[in-house]
């Protein structure tokens, strides 16, 4: 377990709360869980064990689990992470978010999770989204968050953050992520090499470390630039961190193949001067 026991991973059903010894007081976050309204909830990435204690006891306080799938029939990411904390007695509620590059869908599917939340919250339910990962960082329930705000500004919204895949992907890695007067700069792959090597020089000039998201089909190009810079065994690759057929390695280990979506990529130039 995550939250302080030694225990095996276990089945919903068996009473988690007793395993892990008595429960605490809630803080802000954890109080925010028994009030009425939504709470957008950051969980895994990819291992149930990475929620926060305020996110599982809001799940559990849920009357109903919303989550986002890209298909109405699809299991939903989010949801698959959070499974052993839902119960049977609560109610799910998929959210379609169509995977598409044009404007118009993804926009009426946010508006459309809007107004669907907004009215459970109105109904007198006690809601929580789910997001993988942080839900403040390229996540979806900001998309919520923000068509909330417009089109419902009365409805209570609390957010409780989650482990973001850099830092899953670091913790993995045994990769410090930033040191001293380091900068790191978290944002999508660039479209095309030279973009990268310009993004390189701009990183190696101003002692920023890389992390690099949505590499997945970018990879062949990626790894070549790396490979003529002499940085592919200092950066980490990593892929479907905290599921298990996660893959951390240094990024030499990684074939130039294309990779999953769910991939990301740790640059480091440079080290401190001044280390142990
Ligand atoms: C839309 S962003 C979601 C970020 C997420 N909110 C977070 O805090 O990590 C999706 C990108 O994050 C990265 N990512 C998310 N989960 C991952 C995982 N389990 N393993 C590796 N990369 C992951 C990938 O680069 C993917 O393309």
């Amino acid at each position: 377990m995550g939250v302080g026991g030694s225990l095996e991973k276990v089945s919903w059903g068996v009473c988690v709360w007793d395993c892990i010894g008595p429960e605490p007081a809630p803080g802000p976050q954890g109080a925010a869980a028994a009030a009425p309204g939504l709470i957008l909830v950051g969980v895994g990435p990819g291992d149930p064990d990475l929620l926060t204690v305020a996110a599982v006891r809001a799940i559990r306080s849920a009357t109903v689990v919303a989550y986002p799938v890209a298909r109405l029939e699809a299991a939903g990411m989010a949801a698959t992470i959070a499974a052993p904390w839902i119960g049977p007695q609560q109610r799910r509620l998929p959210l379609v978010f169509p995977m598409v590059a044009e404007a118009q869908p993804r926009q009426l599917a946010w508006r459309a999770a809007a107004d669907a939340l907004a009215a459970e919250v109105v109904a007198g339910e006690t809601v929580v989204l789910l997001c993988e990962g942080d839900v403040s960082l390229f996540a979806t329930a900001s998309y919520g968050l923000l068509a909330l705000e417009q089109r419902h500004p009365a409805c209570p919204i609390t957010l409780i953050p989650g482990i973001t895949a850099v830092a899953a992907a670091a913790a993995a890695g045994r990769w410090p992520l930033a040191l001293q007067q380091e900068s790191l700069l978290i944002r999508p792959t660039p479209e095309a090499a030279a973009a990268l090597e310009a993004l390189l020089d701009q990183a190696a000039a101003s002692n920023q470390v890389l992390a690099l998201l949505k590499l997945g089909q970018r990879w062949p190009w990626v790894r070549q630039v790396l490979a003529d810079r002499g940085l592919l065994d200092g950066a980490l690759f990593a892929q479907r961190v905290g599921w298990p057929d996660q893959l951390v390695a240094p990024a030499a280990a990684v074939a130039p193949g294309e990779q999953p979506y769910f991939s990301l990529l740790l640059v480091r130039q440079g080290w401190p001067e001044v280390l142990p």
